[in-house]
C-alpha cells in the first residue's frame, strides 16, 4: 500500500447509494488514500490486521491458503474482521488491475457503517465471509455414514437446487413446504441467503469416500419477528437418508446454537400426516396445538433440544455459530 494524491470520489459506489453528501464528506475525511500497483497485495494472510480498506475503483483476487476464495471490486471492503476482532488477517487480498482505495482504523469503520444504507448492504457479505471460513464439524449416522456440519452459505444454491431437482420426492416437498411445486428461483435464494441473527441454518454434506461433499440435509430457524424470544424451524433431509437419524441430529443442531442466538423457543407447523416430523418434534416439553385442519404445530424449549446429540458435537457446533453470530452482530454494531 501506498497513500496516494489522486482524489476519490465515494458517491458514485452502490454501496452509499443512500447516503447524504456529508456524512461522505466526513467519512473520506476519516479514511486515507492509498494505491496498490497490479499483482501486489492490499492485504495478507497471517499478517496483524491494523487496517480495513475500502475498494474505490481496480479488481483484486481473494485467496485463502493459496487457494481463490471470491473476487473484489469498487465498493467492497476488506480487512475489518481482523481489524474487529484484534486479530490476523484470514485471506490475502491481491491486486489483479492497479487498485484505488481508502483505508481506515476501527474508527473510521465505526463511522462507515453508520452511513445510511452502508449496514443493510454491507453486514450480509461481512457474516458469509467469515461463513466460508469456518470448519464443518463431524459427525457419524448410526449406520456409519460419516457427515459434516456447517453453515448454509450461498455457494449452497447449486446444492439446494440438485437437491430439489432430483433427490426430494414430491411427497418430501408437499411435507417441507405444504404444497409439492418444486421451489423457486426465489425461495432457493431465501434459503442459501441467510443473515445467521435472525435466520440461522446447518446443511449436512457426505463425508465418506462416496459423493463427499454431497449435500443431504439443512434445517433452519427463523426468528419470528413479532416474538424475537421464537424462532420457527423446518427440516429437509433427502429421500434416501431419511429414517437414519439426520434429522435428530439437525435438531441438536439447533438447539446448540439457538442460545447463540438468543432463541429460547422453536415453534413448528407440521402436516398431521408427517409421522417421522411429529415423532422428531414430539420431545418431553412439545406442546401440541391444532392450527388449521391437517395441520398442527408444536413449541419447544430450544437450548434443551442439544441434549439429542452428543456434548462434544454439540460445543463444537454451538462455537461455530458462535463465530458466525459474533461476526454478523459485528457487522451490523
Ligand atoms: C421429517 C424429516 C426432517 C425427519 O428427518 P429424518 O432424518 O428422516 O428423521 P430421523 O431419522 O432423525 O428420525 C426422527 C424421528 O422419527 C422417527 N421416524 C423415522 N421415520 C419414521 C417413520 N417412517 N414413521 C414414524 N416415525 C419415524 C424416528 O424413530 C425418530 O424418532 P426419535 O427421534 O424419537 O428416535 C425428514 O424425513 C424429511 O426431510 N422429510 C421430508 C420433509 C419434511 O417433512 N420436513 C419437515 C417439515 S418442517
Amino acid at each position: 500500500l501506498h497513500p496516494s494524491s489522486r482524489s476519490v470520489t465515494l458517491a458514485g459506489l452502490e454501496l452509499f447509494a443512500d447516503a447524504s453528501a456529508a456524512e461522505l464528506s466526513e467519512l473520506q475525511d476519516s479514511l486515507e488514500r492509498v494505491e496498490v500497483d497490479a499483482d501486489d497485495a492490499l492485504v495478507r494472510e497471517g499478517e496483524p490486521g491494523d487496517c480495513f480498506l475500502l475498494v474505490v475503483q481496480g479488481e483484486a483476487t481473494v485467496t485463502r491458503d493459496g487457494l481463490p476464495v471470491g473476487r473484489v471490486g469498487p465498493g467492497s471492503i476488506v480487512g475489518e474482521l481482523a481489524l474487529l476482532r484484534g486479530g490476523l488477517r484470514t485471506a490475502t487480498v491481491t491486486a489483479t488491475t492497479p487498485v484505488i482505495g481508502l483505508a481506515g482504523d476501527a474508527e473510521s469503520f465505526g463511522l462507515l457503517t453508520e452511513t445510511a444504507g452502508v449496514r443493510e448492504r454491507f453486514g450480509r457479505t461481512a457474516a458469509q465471509r467469515l461463513a466460508a471460513s469456518v470448519q464443518p464439524v463431524p459427525a457419524t449416522l448410526q449406520d456409519g455414514t460419516a457427515v459434516q456440519l456447517r453453515p448454509v452459505l450461498p455457494a449452497d444454491r447449486a446444492r439446494l437446487t440438485a437437491a430439489f431437482d432430483g433427490d426430494f420426492s414430491a411427497d418430501s416437498q408437499r411435507k417441507r413446504f405444504f404444497s409439492p411445486g418444486r421451489p423457486s428461483a426465489a425461495l432457493i435464494s431465501y434459503l442459501v441467503d441467510v443473515d445467521y441473527v435472525d435466520h440461522f441454518a446447518w446443511v449436512v454434506l457426505l463425508a465418506g469416500p462416496d459423493e463427499a461433499g454431497k449435500g443431504v440435509a439443512s434445517a433452519r430457524y427463523i426468528r419470528l419477528a413479532d416474538d424475537p424470544d421464537t424462532a420457527e424451524i423446518a427440516f429437509g433431509v433427502v429421500d434416501a437418508y431419511q429414517g437414519r437419524g439426520l434429522g435428530r441430529l439437525l435438531l441438536g443442531a439447533l438447539g446448540a446454537a439457538a442460545p447463540v442466538g438468543d432463541v429460547l423457543r422453536f415453534r413448528a407447523s407440521v402436516l398431521a400426516d408427517n409421522a417421522p416430523m411429529r415423532k422428531l418434534l414430539d420431545r418431553p416439553n412439545s406442546h401440541w396445538t391444532r392450527e388449521e385442519p391437517g395441520v398442527v404445530a408444536t413449541v419447544l424449549d430450544a437450548p434443551a433440544l442439544r441434549d439429542l446429540i452428543d456434548p462434544a458435537t454439540a460445543a463444537a457446533l454451538e462455537a461455530e455459530a458462535q463465530a458466525i453470530v459474533a461476526a454478523a452482530h459485528l457487522a451490523l454494531a
